[in-house]
């Protein structure tokens, strides 16, 4: 299939920078866009309700400016991430807030909804949704999505446990809308290669942990240049769902990576004085693709070179 409209002539590179809680600022959703990426964040890093439309009227502002002065630079579409759960109780205030600011892209965890979906489509807007296996994809499809996010093995944050050739071949069987592929991608040819299995986008997170602009502590992004795949610990322990951490943060955390309690146990576990660690803010989600992060570059240097990388990529197997 073509890629729907809002992505023609606008990307320097078929990458969806994906939405990571505190770690995309609108800093960093406006330079991957200015790069040519789609770049996103999760509407909750707007931490008071109230602070989420100046995000979006920032972000949109600051891309028609530059879009104005550079008129031959491909500017790419930006999105947010609804978490459509019962226990997100900004989500309607949000969405109204997307559907007056006519959000361009919107990426639904979680849950799939037909009445979030429909608002979108309303005023012209593109919903992809987060799975993590066949059953959730299905469900997602009925409810009317543009496109699926198979979040695979290895990759950060909650993430699945299939393995990405099984996922998008399996998918490509009877599925033709947009597939963005998320799990350990890190670089150029990791692009190319998602793209070869059958996806239309590449879906990078941890990789722009280490950026100049991300919103992660100077210790969290020197971690990510220090940490290979070997530090990535894959535990349902903190938020209840799987998913990827860094094992330095679990040690430091009082934890033995080797010897997590059990989730159910937690409350004793974490008892008297010993509260259980939080996801995010104390333990540092991360996938496995760092072993080639290196250094923590400015957001338009790391999509150069990424690109740089793709080309090569290309170059290589035609040769
Ligand atoms: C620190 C961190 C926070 C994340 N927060 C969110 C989030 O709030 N919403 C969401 O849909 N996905 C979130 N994710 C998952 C990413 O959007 C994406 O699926 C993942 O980063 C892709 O794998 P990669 O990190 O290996 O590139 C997070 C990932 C990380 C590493």
């Amino acid at each position: 299939m073509s890629l729907p409209a809002i992505f023609q002539g606008r990307l320097s590179l078929p990458v969806i920078a994906s939405p990571m809680f505190i770690v995309s600022t609108p800093e960093l959703v406006i330079e991957q866009c200015k790069a040519g990426i789609v770049g996103t964040m999760p509407s909750l890093n707007a931490r008071e309700a109230d602070q989420f439309k100046p995000y979006l009227v920032r972000i949109k502002q600051e891309l028609a400016d530059y879009a104005a002065v550079n008129p031959g630079k491909p500017v790419a579409p930006y999105g947010i991430n609804l978490i459509v759960h019962k226990t997100n109780n900004r989500l309607e205030h949000d969405l109204e807030v997307c559907v007056r600011q006519k959000v361009p892209l919107i990426i639904t965890s979680l849950g799939a909804s037909k009445t979030v979906i429909d608002k979108i489509h309303a005023y012209g807007g593109i919903v992809l949704h987060d799975v993590v296996n066949m059953r959730h994809a299905r469900k997602a499809i009925s409810e009317g999505v543009d496109g699926l996010i198979p979040v695979c093995a290895g990759a950060g944050g909650h993430a699945g446990a299939l393995s990405p050739f099984a996922i998008v071949r399996e998918l490509r069987t009877f599925y033709s809308g947009i597939i963005a592929l998320s799990g350990a991608i890190s670089d150029g040819a990791g692009v190319l290669g998602a793209l070869a299995m059958g996806a239309d986008f590449a879906y990078i997170g941890s990789r722009f942990i280490a950026t100049q602009e991300s919103g992660a502590k100077p210790e969290y992004k020197q971690m990510v240049v220090e940490a290979n795949a070997a530090d990535i610990i894959y535990t349902p322990l903190f938020t209840g769902v799987p998913a990827n951490y860094l094992r330095p943060t679990i040690v430091n955390a009082g934890l033995d990576p080797e010897n997590l309690p059990h989730r159910e146990k937690d409350t004793m576990s974490f008892a008297e004085g010993n509260p259980r660690p939080k996801a995010w803010r104390d333990v540092w989600g991360c996938g496995q693709g760092i072993g080639t992060v290196t250094d923590i570059p400015a957001t338009a240097d790391l999509v150069a070179r990424m690109a740089a990388q793709y080309a090569e990529a290309k170059k290589r197997i035609c040769a």
